[in-house]
């Protein structure tokens, strides 16, 4: 990450305490820039991807190689306080939209960096926080004209639908992405349906399952109806029932373990034989059983297989065909389900067992004595099919309709890792134009009209405002700046061709990264949900007017005691000598919170924005 080293430098050098507030500005927007820097390469169709290295993951211990800004925010580690209002920014566009979290980080950098050149230009920040605001209120009134509402629910607006989701999906390189946005509008199609016309028709995208499998091709990737479970019918066992009456056990399947009485603690070192004799346990040797006649052999073992059979009996008779179990079966277990004609799965994950339970309408069973009937659910149909090579259990014809899986295939864990993470985006702004049915041009088209208009609107400002929103204007374009970029177009012969386009009034004008070339958006069917647009540079401006108010850094009085105590603790923004200050305990004071560095300090507090033998600032 190229960008790590300066905010691995911001981190380092940034003194704390009192500090000028020039200097906590700069460094915020030092950091904010390094945000925007990092995620205008990654923007647009033809966005390159970022690596995140040491254990990024949750799938496995592995490296995350992702475009998907949601995807890398969850995951890049972060000291500097800064980085915490953007990340949170990022975050909220996310939950709130799932897309559109690029444009984000890339607006605050912008907007922060240019509001801190008005600042020291003698704009107060007031100013610019107010200019801000203003420019965000018109650009929300320009969306809105520019928007058009689309009717979703026919064959046409099937159409518009794939549209939206190829234009959220990036131009992969492991598959059609025609193939992808099929699946997405499949999926949340699907959903829709269990909404009636005057129900709030928010659909909740985490209904969609994606069930993620490394071996075979990402062209592989297909959705299916209802829930899918990637495992394995166990051997012998019905694969194919249908009128499924189905229990889920959160409890294993195995003989119980032998409980011991009086367990005692002996000496350490002492020999595992020493103890078997002592009829102890501890150790290598779990449990100690004290056979001395083969009669007794025989009573352990019916004993084991009664304790069994009680556990065993009640699940076989009560009434379910088909029985999900979250732990482990005894292989011993099997024939009593063969005979009843039972299918059997194991070690079902939580996750999935959540999910039937909202698809069949089951209830998860923790104990054997709770299992009844009506804590069952039901299914059309559970069978066990192939895809690529590969077992699933299908749960198809569920009562409840909002459950959809997607099982994605690709070569490795990274590949899928990636591909997730933009079918998240597109699942996210497909379902966002159930709630409000209005779409926007892409490429870019609505922040190069917004700029247009911002700055003729500029032109009414008769106060330094007027600077600020042709400010906010110039932070718009740094978008279409780098889809252009990204697309291998040139960044200035694009924007001026852009502006010329929206200045003799096609308003819909913008990139169209496969031809490379200015096209009208809606022809070329490159759109976007307002919605997404709309909380983007809210939630941009949000942020970037919440930075620029910072004016003073202090740290949290628990942390300095902390830190103090704890010399290699360091949190952002403390120098290791000024660590080492700080364990001098005479010079150390806190108060407030705030650090206090006694006045005959020879030694000027370093900085790295103050030239050497620069006097040390003294506060106001
Ligand atoms: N074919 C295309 N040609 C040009 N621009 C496109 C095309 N498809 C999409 N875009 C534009 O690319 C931008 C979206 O890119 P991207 O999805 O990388 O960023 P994001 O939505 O801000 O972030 P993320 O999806 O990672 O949360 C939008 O401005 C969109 O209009
Ligand atoms: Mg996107």
């Amino acid at each position: 990450m190229v960008n790590g080293d300066r905010i691995e430098m911001i981190k380092d050098e940034l003194p704390p305490g009192e500090v000028p507030p020039e200097e906590i500005q700069e460094t915020n927007m030092m950091v904010c820039a390094a945000f925007s820097d990092m995620f205008k390469p990654v923007i647009g169709p033809f966005g390159s991807k970022i690596l995140i290295t040491q254990g990024a993951t949750k799938v496995e211990a592995a490296d995350l190689i992702s475009s998907n800004a949601y995807s890398l925010i969850k995951e890049l580690r972060y000291t500097h306080p800064t980085a915490d209002i953007l990340i949170t920014a990022g975050l909220t566009q996310g939950e709130r939209v799932g897309d559109g979290i690029a444009t984000v980080m890339i607006l605050i950098g912008e907007l922060v960096r240019r509001g801190y050149e008005l600042r020291k230009a003698g704009v107060h920040q007031n100013i610019v926080v107010d200019g801000y605001e203003r420019a965000l209120g018109f650009v929300k009134e320009t969306l809105k004209e520019m928007a058009t509402t689309v009717d979703i629910r026919d064959e046409a607006g099937t159409e518009i639908l794939h549209r939206v989701a190829k234009t959220a999906l990036k131009k992969g390189e492991f598959c059609d992405e025609d193939i992808l946005a099929d699946v997405v509008v499949e999926s949340i199609r699907r959903l829709s349906k269990s909404k009636s016309e005057n129900e709030n028709r928010h659909i909740d995208v985490d209904d969609i399952a994606i069930e993620a499998k490394s071996g075979g091709k990402v062209n592989e990737t297909r959705f299916f109806e209802g829930v899918v479970v990637d495992r394995e019918v166990l051997d012998a066992l019905p694969s194919d029932v249908s009128d499924a009456k189905i229990a889920l056990l959160d409890f294993p399947i195995e003989h119980p373990e032998p409980k011991i009485k009086g367990r005692k603690e002996l000496p350490t070192g002492m020999p595992a034989r020493e103890r078997s004799k002592a009829g102890e346990t501890l150790g290598a040797l779990d449990f100690h059983v004290k056979i001395s006649k083969p009669s007794h052999l025989r009573e352990f073992h019916d004993t084991r297989a009664k304790l069994f059979d009680e556990l065993i009996d009640p699940i076989v008779k009560c009434g379910a065909n088909v029985i999900c179990c979250r732990w482990g079966v005894d292989a011993d277990a099997l024939p009593k389900f063969r005979d009843a004609g039972i299918m059997l799965i194991k070690r079902v994950k939580l996750t999935d067992l959540e999910r039937l339970e909202r698809a069949t309408g089951a209830k998860i069973v923790k104990d054997v004595s709770d299992l009844s009937p009506d804590k069952f659910g039901y299914a059309g149909r559970v069978s066990q099919r192939e895809i690529g090579g590969d077992k699933y259990v299908f749960f198809e014809n569920c009562p409840r309709k909002e459950s959809a899986t997607i099982v994605i295939r690709g070569t490795s864990l990274r590949v899928l890792e990636s591909i997730v993470g933009e079918l998240k985006s597109a699942l996210h702004a497909v379902a966002q134009l159930f709630e409000d049915n209005r779409v926007v041009p892409g490429g870019a088209a609505v922040e190069v009209e917004s700029a247009h208009r911002l700055r003729k609107f500029a032109r009414g400002i008769p106060s330094k405002e007027q600077l600020v929103v042709d400010a906010f204007a110039d932070a718009l374009e740094t978008i279409p700046r780098a889809i252009a970029k990204n697309c291998g177009m040139d960044q200035i012969d694009t924007l001026t061709r852009l502006r010329a386009e929206h200045f003799s009034g096609n308003m819909n004008a913008g990139i169209s990264g496969r031809d490379k070339s200015i096209r009208d958006m809606f022809q070329v069917g490159i759109i976007e949900p307002l919605s997404v647009k709309l909380q983007a540079f809210i939630s941009a401006t949000e942020a970037a007017t919440g930075m620029i108010k910072i004016d003073d850094l202090h740290i949290a009085k628990s942390a300095v005691e902390k830190e103090a105590e704890d010399i290699e603790a360091r949190i952002a923004g403390r120098t290791k000598d000024l660590i080492e200050t700080e364990r001098k305990p005479p010079d150390f004071k806190f108060k407030g919170g705030r650090l206090k560095y006694p006045e005959t300090r020879e030694e000027p507090l370093k900085s790295v924005y103050r030239k050497p033998g620069d006097k040390r600032w003294k506060p106001r």
